[in-house]
């Protein structure tokens, strides 16, 4: 074997082990590529306003924006059918299909809300420290019924 080609057998182990032995092209490689940057995007919010990161207005405002956007992502990389591997998904999420969308709607109007929040100015971290507890309690809220640690 060539260094060159065992330096691609290497980095695909790498990437592979990394998403803990999940294809990054399937549905659940997907999905849960979508929720890490959720969980980035969130953090980086809730840390300006804690004080972790400096308060940056039109920093904040575009991190709203990247949220909503990846908040509508995850749903459809739900198949039909359940993985039997890998997935922290519990199984109501398929028998309990209007509650999930219901939750995953919640989510999407609470970083709706957000964004608009976001771009009331002068900005003003308290207004936006309410905004970005309802998004983490949408996130929370279904984790509790739909997600198994
Ligand atoms: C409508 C339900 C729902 C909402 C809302 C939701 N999640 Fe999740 N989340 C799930 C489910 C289900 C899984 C498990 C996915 C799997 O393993 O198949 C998950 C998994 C995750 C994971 C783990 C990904 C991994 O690598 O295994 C993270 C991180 C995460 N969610 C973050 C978030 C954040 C942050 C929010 C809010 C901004 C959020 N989620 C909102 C249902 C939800």
């Amino acid at each position: 074997m060539t260094l060159k080609r065992l330096s691609v057998v290497l980095l695909a182990c790498l990437t592979l082990s990394a998403c803990g032995g999940v294809d990054p092209n399937s549905p659940l490689g997907q999905r849960k590529a979508i929720f890490k940057q959720m969980l980035k995007a969130g953090e980086d919010l809730g840390g300006m306003l804690r004080g972790r990161i400096p308060f940056d207005g039109p920093k904040f405002a575009e991190g709203a924006e990247k949220l909503d956007a990846l908040s509508h992502e995850p749903w459809k990389h739900f198949p039909q059918v359940r993985e039997e591997d890998h997935t922290s998904a519990k199984d109501n999420v398929w028998q309990q299909q209007s509650r999930f969308q219901e939750m995953a709607r919640n989510l999407e109007s609470a970083t709706g809300e957000l964004v608009m929040t976001s771009k009331v100015q002068p900005y003003k971290v308290s207004n936006l420290g309410p905004a970005v507890q309802k998004v983490e309690d949408a996130c929370s809220a279904c984790h509790k019924q739909f997600r198994d640690h």
